[in-house]
């Protein structure tokens, strides 16, 4: 008898006919976010799940769904599936690394360039009919080229930013618990410091760390005051890293110079301030979204799903202590 899974979220075909050649596949084609007495519904006679950011799998989730063996996030980033009790449960855990790094670091970039140039701001001003002259001092914006980069978090994605400033000539500064090897720092031109000297001196700070206890409002509003007035703040990483009110207060408050944001705290719900300022360029949790990539991470979880309920040994398998089969 073929094992069945439920597709918690819309996917590709390709994606689907793959887990259709496995499995008995039940999915959620309306695409609508279930709650968790939804989730656990469709849960409770499944072996496995392609998930992506939007579910919560938690401990009383998994209480619920006694066969359940594989849950396969659509996303890099896990944060929303509490590994320890997936251990516990003897569920496997998997995610999607690698296959967007680029795309992603891309992202971050578009919105390095978007927010220093002040492009969707000036875009309003020609759309509403405000453009009556060219002017010198018109929405003057901040060099990217020759400014300072800081990093926080270099890893795959943080080094494939960094690898984009060596275009800018940049002096590119990083902060990471644990140093990247030597060759890597200097391919990237990249120098280690602690937070708040990366804060202290960065024309430009871009985010990509993991979300979890320990990354919970790194930078809140002691560390945005450590900010150049004229820096900017980019977050391509996880809401719930920035403190999104202390950000709406020092944006408000001229503190800083812009805000460049993809994620938020409470998504996708915005802070309202954000949508009054006119320093911050914003979008709906998009860096990873190319066709291209989105198709290859629907793959790689759907693979890894396969793998899994199949073998027991997915590519990508989180929780390694996890007792299989
Ligand atoms: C997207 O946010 C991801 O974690 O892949």
């Amino acid at each position: 008898m073929k094992k069945k899974v439920f597709v918690a979220r819309e996917v590709f075909d390709e994606a689907s006919s793959l887990l259709e050649a496995h499995f008995e596949v039940q999915s959620n084609q309306a695409d609508t976010v279930l709650d968790a007495e939804a989730l656990a519904g469709a849960l409770a006679d499944k072996d496995g799940a392609l998930v992506a950011l939007t579910e919560r799998i938690d401990a009383p989730l998994l209480a619920r769904c006694p066969r359940l063996r594989a849950v396969c996030n659509i996303a890099v980033g896990f944060d929303n599936i509490d590994l320890a009790a997936c251990t516990a449960h003897g569920v496997m855990a998997t995610n999607t690394p690698g296959v967007l790094d680029d795309t992603t670091a891309d992202f971050a970039w578009t919105l390095i360039l978007a927010t220093a140039r002040r492009l969707t701001e000036a875009e309003r001003y020609l759309r509403d009919g405000r453009w009556q002259r060219w002017q010198l001092k018109q929405l003057l914006g901040l060099d990217v080229h020759h400014a300072t980069l800081g990093i926080v978090g270099m890893g795959r994605i943080g080094q494939a930013v960094a690898r984009r400033a060596l275009g800018f000539d940049m002096q590119v500064l990083y902060h990471d618990p644990n140093p990247v090897a030597p060759e890597v720092e200097a391919a990237c031109r990249a120098r280690r410091v602690t937070l708040d000297e990366l804060l202290a001196r960065a024309d430009i700070v871009s985010l990509h760390v993991p979300y979890s206890a320990h990354t919970q409002h790194l930078i809140g509003a002691r560390e945005i005051a450590l900010m150049r007035p004229s820096a900017i703040l980019v977050n391509t990483a996880r809401g719930g890293v920035v403190d999104d009110e202390a950000l709406v207060q020092a944006l408000r408050a001229g503190r800083i110079g812009g805000a460049g944001l993809d994620v938020f705290e409470r998504e996708p719900a915005l802070h309202p301030g954000f949508l009054e300022l006119a320093n911050v360029v914003l979008a709906p949790h998009i860096a990873s979204a190319s066709a291209r990539t989105r198709l290859r991470m629907a793959m790689l979880a759907a693979e890894n799903l396969v793998a899994a309920l199949s073998t027991g040994q997915p590519p990508n398998l989180l929780n390694a202590d996890v007792r299989r089969g």
